[in-house]
């Protein structure tokens, strides 16, 4: 018999993916028990030291004390009272063992919300007891979070604020972490992959990238300094130069150099469209770059494309539709802004 699952968890995501999320986790994690999936988070269960909670993809993951269903209009008010009956009950000072403070926060539909100071105050005063911890708002390293979701869910989670270095400190214009390793595991990552980010800036997506094997992957992107930078990054870790990784300045747009048919996936997120002028006519650069990739991509090869939602990638690829094949696309929010994530095949 299988071993029980006793922990309950929950994943945040950008939104609008969460039907890729739920394909991956299944995909992936086939024993993990998925109870909800909401737009910007999964709701599951696994064991208390299952893979699937350092699953790359997710931007936070909390575990869940308790969650119930809830009235859509029930306020963070009347929810922090319910959990308060309990509160007392959960191991807190096992859960704060580590942490030297913690704070309580609300949240509606994965948005931090304002609550009535005495809420706060009085959940904040029961976890101290119970686990010898005192609370602080600002330095805090650990949360305890009351959440909201429209679907009808109330949700009290705890977690850990530690790691999060991967995703905040991260140079202006890098792609966030967990969104590159969503973007390259929607690519279907195979050993045999020769790999191609032709517009890789700072490296975001090409770094996710070496979790998973190759045979060989490139970088490119026209400005040098970010190259030079990239290439150092790289070459701190030994490992990854014998693992067949360059890197080089050149104009992603021609893809100069690549024979036809030599790359089997390209993942990236090129210029996006409104956000990013310095490109010129956004149609022509889109238009040529596809044109590039069908040339460069092998028959079955996969094109993973992160764009803003302005760029009108259906349009522009009608003409290439005897070679490249839309499979799939989703309207999703990054960092605010309205993108639209595609995935298309070299036929
Ligand atoms: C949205 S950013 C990519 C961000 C990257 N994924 C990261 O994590 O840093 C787009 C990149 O395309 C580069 N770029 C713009 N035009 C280019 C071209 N014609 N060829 C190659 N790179 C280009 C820019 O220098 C910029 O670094």
């Amino acid at each position: 018999m299988p071993a029980p699952l006793p922990h309950s968890y929950y994943s945040t995501f950008p939104a609008g993916v969460d039907g890729l999320i739920r394909q991956i986790v299944e995909a992936d994690y086939p024993h993990a028990v998925i109870t909800h999936v909401f737009e910007n988070a999964v709701l599951y269960r696994v064991g208390a030291s299952d893979p699937l909670l350092s699953a790359p993809y997710f931007q936070s993951t909390f575990r869940t004390l308790e969650h119930t269903r809830s009235s859509p209009s029930e306020g963070v008010e009347s929810a922090a009272r319910r959990f308060e009956a309990n509160l007392a009950s959960y191991p807190f000072s096992r859960l704060l063992e580590h942490d030297r403070h913690f704070r309580v926060m609300f949240s509606r539909d994965g948005r931090p919300v304002p609550a009535p100071r005495a809420v706060r105050d009085r959940m904040e005063r029961t976890i101290q007891r119970v686990s010898g911890r005192p609370t602080r708002y600002r330095d805090a390293d650990a949360e305890v979070w009351v959440s909201l979701r429209r679907e009808g869910f109330a949700l009290l989670l705890f977690r850990r604020l530690r790691n999060r270095a991967r995703s905040t400190d991260r140079p202006k214009g890098m792609i966030a972490p967990e969104l590159g390793a969503l973007l390259c595991r929607y690519s279907d990552p195979s050993p045999q992959d020769v790999f191609l980010d032709p517009f890789c800036g700072h490296g975001g997506i090409f770094l996710e990238r070496m979790r998973w094997k190759y045979r060989l992957a490139f970088a490119i992107d026209r400005d040098e300094r970010l190259v030079s930078a990239l290439k150092e990054r790289l070459g701190r870790n030994s490992d990854a130069w014998r693992k067949r990784t360059y890197v080089r300045s050149g104009d992603g747009t021609s893809l100069e150099g690549f024979d036809s048919g030599f790359i089997t996936a390209i993942v990236t997120d090129p210029p996006w469209g409104e956000y990013d002028r310095s490109v010129g006519s956004v149609e022509a650069f889109y238009s040529a770059f596809l044109t590039s990739a069908a040339r460069v991509l092998a028959g079955g090869g996969r094109l993973v494309l992160l764009a803003g939602r302005d760029v009108a990638v259906p349009e522009i690829l009608a003409p290439l539709s005897s070679s490249l094949e839309m499979e799939a696309s989703h309207d999703m929010l990054v960092s605010g802004k309205k993108a639209t994530l595609y995935k298309l095949r070299r036929l």
